[in-house]
């Protein structure tokens, strides 16, 4: 079994990143995020965090619009038309979940597509599903990144992705698609979930419940790629595959933390490399 480890990849990616932005500041450019966190979720504010630091140290400017979960989704809209008209910001990204009375896709399509360093509006939605170049959302790309990383390919495989979200499922199914494997995608409606998990080669889970996979429910051999962070009452750390168990049938699989988590940060700062260098073109 070896382990797939995001942190260290990661970590590379981020150096790669820093010696391209110091070769742009000589050309007088600055690749520019902006960051809009709307409530005070615990989770969603470490992220943000995480997010500008990585910036910072891969030498990518970083603008934090921090907003009270009572916020009007007009002030939002306003921001984001801000932050779509700043020459100085490439990237905009509007931190999920949202507080209930602000209407999630309404706030998406606001963000011009060129700055949608998320990979959520639906035009970029379209481009992946067509098989096209556009922005990918961060974690399924880093899941591929990682793949081809490690020497694995994905065509031909039976793939199966647990999770049918739009931030994670959904663009993952696409990107195995147009690397020709085979997808097989499960969610909570599912009947029957191990009936699909144990036929795959490659099983993604992205669903957000610790200790969904057991043993149980893998192949023998399988690549395993885990998705989810869900911290424990005694404050540990884990995703959604019982790690202890289920890493002795695989051929290899992502530790939690440590895995797919670093690859989203890492994406995401290549997704506004992107968006600046598209904009210097
Ligand atoms: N919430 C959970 N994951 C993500 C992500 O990748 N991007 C944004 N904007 N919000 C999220």
């Amino acid at each position: 079994m070896t382990l797939l480890d995001g942190k260290t990849l990661s970590n590379a990616i981020q150096d790669e990143i820093k010696k391209e932005t110091d070769e742009f500041r000589k050309q007088n450019i600055t690749a520019g995020l902006a960051v809009i966190l709307v409530g005070d979720d615990s989770a969603s504010q470490s992220y943000v965090k995480m997010k500008e630091k990585a910036c910072e140290r891969a030498g990518i400017y970083s603008i934090l619009h921090k907003m009270p979960s009572s916020i009007s989704e007009d002030k939002i809209l306003e921001t984001i038309s801000m932050m779509n008209q700043n020459s100085n910001i490439d990237g905009i990204l509007v931190q999920l979940p949202l507080p209930r009375h602000v209407n999630q896709t309404k706030i998406i399509e606001a963000i011009d597509s060129a700055k949608d360093v998320d990979g959520f509006h639906p035009f970029n939605v379209g481009r992946l599903a067509a098989g096209l170049d556009g922005f990918v959302p961060c974690t399924p790309l880093g899941v591929m990144r990682l793949l081809e990383h490690y020497k694995i390919g994905v065509k031909g495989l039976n793939a199966c992705v647990v999770g049918a979200s739009n931030i994670v499922g959904k663009p993952m199914m696409n990107l195995l698609l147009n690397a020709f494997a085979t997808v097989d995608i499960c969610h909570i409606y599912t009947k029957n979930l191990a009936s699909h998990t144990k036929q795959a080669d490659l099983l993604i889970v992205g669903a957000g419940k610790a200790g969904l996979i057991t043993k149980e429910m893998v192949k023998d051999g399988a690549i395993v790629i885990d998705i989810g962070i869900n911290r424990l009452e005694n404050g540990k750390l884990v995703g959604d595959v019982d790690f202890e168990n289920v890493a002795p049938k695989c051929s290899f699989i992502t530790p939690v933390p440590g895995g797919v988590g670093p690859m989203t940060i890492a994406m995401l700062l290549e997704n506004t490399i992107k968006a600046a260098k598209n904009r210097a073109r």
